[in-house]
């Protein structure tokens, strides 16, 4: 099972529209990945995860074909990454429940993101919230993936998939690889409303930039930015507290047009905070212009979506089966 060739796999879950952190952090990386390895990613949208936290079933279908929409329209393509929906490989459940059986329950209790959801959700921690790594990991490790895509929040997600095969392989003899997360230069875009958190739709759209948001609203929400009241802008300054909010419009700057546009947009000493929250907006809109258009078009078709996610689930499942037949024999249930 173990491949020294690189085998990439990620997912993101359907709760909603995607933000310019979720682009930064993994999906900007989905398309890297899949124009330098092609043929070698899996790219999936975890509903059962998302069946972790509270939401109305009938929005589940929209929101799994808008998902869809936005990495295809950020140019996923289906040519060259298998695009599916995890429900369609049932298989991950499946290796999910043999992973349960040597899976320490410690291991889950101290993972940062369940802590987080438990507070959060306190009137239904539910056991798939403290299980939610354990089906991650079966995700991965049901292709064979050694290489996770994701942003600095899922790292320790990552890293427990390497206890799971370690303790599965110790247990049964060697046969899943330890998998390894891959990062981007930016695995950790701040919120707008209180930048020195992380950019999160949990905190509310106010505080993220969503790749759909038309120019006007990037505007507006940029105008949202705390700063400071000096304008002087220097590099140490930036790793204070107080400069926090500078530098997130910087770093969106850099994020969309690159290191050239940031260093012009501080070429003004003191700097006018007003311009930097509009060239960040311009910056932001600019970028994701195209892919609006894009996306815009293809839900036009939600049936030749539904045609790519089925495909990639044949294939997917298929792959899933194989490695599914080899865990029962190794494990004795066969
Ligand atoms: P959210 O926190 O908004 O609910 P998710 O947990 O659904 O986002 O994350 C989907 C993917 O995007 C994951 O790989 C995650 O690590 C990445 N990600 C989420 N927020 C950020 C961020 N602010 N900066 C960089 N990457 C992020
Ligand atoms: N937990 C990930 C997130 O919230 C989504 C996910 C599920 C995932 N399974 C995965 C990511 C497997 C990478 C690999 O973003």
């Amino acid at each position: 099972m173990a491949s020294k060739e690189l085998l990439v796999v990620s997912g993101v879950q359907p709760t909603g529209p995607m933000h310019i952190g979720n682009w930064a952090g993994s999906l900007r990386n989905w398309i890297d990945l899949q124009d330098k390895h092609p043929e070698r990613c899996l790219f999936f949208i975890a509903d059962y995860h998302s069946m972790t936290i509270e939401y109305d079933p009938k929005e589940k279908q929209s929101q799994i074909l808008d998902l869809a929409a936005t990495v295809l329209a950020l140019g996923l393509d289906p040519k060259k990454s298998t695009l599916f929906v995890q429900s369609d490989v049932p298989e991950a459940t499946e290796l999910c429940w043999i992973f349960n059986t040597v899976t320490p329950i410690a291991e889950m209790e101290r993972m940062t993101q369940y802590k987080d959801k438990a507070a959060r959700h306190a009137k239904n921690i539910n056991m798939g919230l403290l299980d939610y790594p354990v089906l991650q990991a079966a995700d991965i490790l049901l292709y064979g993936g050694n290489a996770v895509p994701v942003g600095q929040d899922q790292v320790q997600h990552v890293e427990t998939t390497r206890v799971i095969a370690r303790s599965f392989n110790k247990r049964f003899g060697a046969f899943f690889p330890e998998p390894k997360a891959l990062l981007t230069d930016t695995p950790k875009v701040m919120s707008l409303t209180e930048p020195t958190k992380k950019m999160s739709k949990s905190h509310g759209e106010k505080s993220c930039l969503l790749l759909d948001d038309e120019p006007e609203t990037v505007l507006k929400k940029m105008k949202a930015v705390p700063t400071e009241p000096t304008g002087v802008v220097t590099e140490d300054a930036l790793e204070t507290e107080a400069f926090a909010g500078v530098k997130l419009l910087l770093d969106l700057i850099e994020l969309c047009e690159g290191k050239a546009a940031r260093k012009a947009a501080l070429a003004e000493s003191p700097v006018k905070y007003g311009d930097l929250k509009k060239r960040a907006a311009e910056a932001v809109a600019g970028r994701f212009a195209d892919y609006r258009a894009k996306k815009k078009e293809l839900l036009k078709n939600p049936d030749r979506i539904r045609m790519v996610l089925a495909s990639g689930g044949a294939k997917a499942r298929a792959h899933a089966k194989q490695t599914m037949q080899a865990v029962l024999k190794v494990t004795g249930l066969r």
